[in-house]
């Protein structure tokens, strides 16, 4: 197992934190340097001094991102939290009326969070009237969710239906895969996006996914998160955070829908 001195810890703590916003904790020490171990041997690094040192090199930011796609944490699967994606269908697409819906999965992974949520408003809404969007900080789990090709594993939570429609069973080379079909993979955009970064123009949104990613960060960075995406959703549209997550003290000014579901009220007619 490769040291990892109290100094190197420091560099990596400083370039990740700002590269992704995440504070890497003490405890975490051990997993960093299971993560990085490939990076190593990949660059031809014996240390992790020698990484540190590539790392904080100015022409090296390919290598700070490759430090950022392994050190973030990118578990998810087809319909997490499953109950989010039934008050989609059934209270949310019905309450919006605006066309084309924009819907923005706004810390995407490798995917599976948005194809879930493309099969849900390919079924409620049909094959056209709105854009879905993923965004993640990692490019290597944009490539995988830009391909659509996954294992056949952790599907208990998808419609088995869905899965005949919407998938395409892999054989011979791909035997044990499954195919997002092209229709939905023609329907997603994905693209790199930095929660942090409040000045990226992607517009608003009519629904907003940001689960299971805020967790990663302190209180402030959670709060000014939150307020961000607030501030891109349209009125009447709606937010879903992960349910194990605290948003308490972010949400002012928006109306509470179901647990860990938020409203943005309609604007009021002038008079
Ligand atoms: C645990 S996954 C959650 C995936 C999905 N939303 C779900 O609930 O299953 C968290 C994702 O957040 C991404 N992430 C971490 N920091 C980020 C940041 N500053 N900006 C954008 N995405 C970030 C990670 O790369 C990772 O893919």
């Amino acid at each position: 197992m490769l040291r990892l001195s109290e100094q190197s810890f420091g560099t990596l703590r400083m370039l990740f934190e700002r590269e992704s916003g995440i504070r890497l904790r003490d405890e975490k020490r051990t997993l960093v340097v299971s993560r990085l171990q490939a990076r190593l041997e990949q660059r031809g690094m014996r240390s992790m001094e020698d990484y540190c040192a590539l790392l904080l090199r100015p022409a090296e930011q390919e290598e700070r991102q490759r430090m950022v796609d392994a050190l973030t944490t990118h578990e998810t699967y087809f319909f997490r939290e499953p109950r989010h994606f039934e008050h989609l269908a059934q209270q949310a697409l019905p309450a919006l009326t605006q066309r084309p819906l924009r819907i923005w999965s706004a810390a995407s992974s490798t995917g599976e969070e948005v194809y879930s949520l493309a099969m849900t408003l390919a079924e409620t809404l049909g094959p056209a009237g709105w854009e879905l969007l993923g965004s993640d900080i990692s490019t290597r789990v944009l490539d995988v969710a830009q391909r659509g090709l996954y294992v056949l594993n952790r599907l208990e939570c998808m419609p088995r239906m869905f899965l005949q429609k919407y998938c395409r069973r892999g054989f011979g080379q791909y035997e044990g895969q499954l195919l997002i079909n092209s229709s939905l993979r023609a329907r997603t955009r994905f693209l790199r996006h930095n929660l942090l970064d409040a000045s990226n123009p992607l517009g608003s949104f009519d629904v907003i996914f940001l689960r299971n990613v805020l967790i990663y960060f302190d209180p402030e960075r959670r709060r000014y998160i939150v307020r961000n995406m607030i501030s891109r959703l349209n009125p009447g549209g709606f937010i879903y955070f992960g349910s194990s997550e605290s948003v308490s003290g972010s949400t002012e000014g928006l109306e509470s829908v179901a647990s860990s579901v938020f409203r943005r009220p309609m604007q009021r007619m002038k008079p």
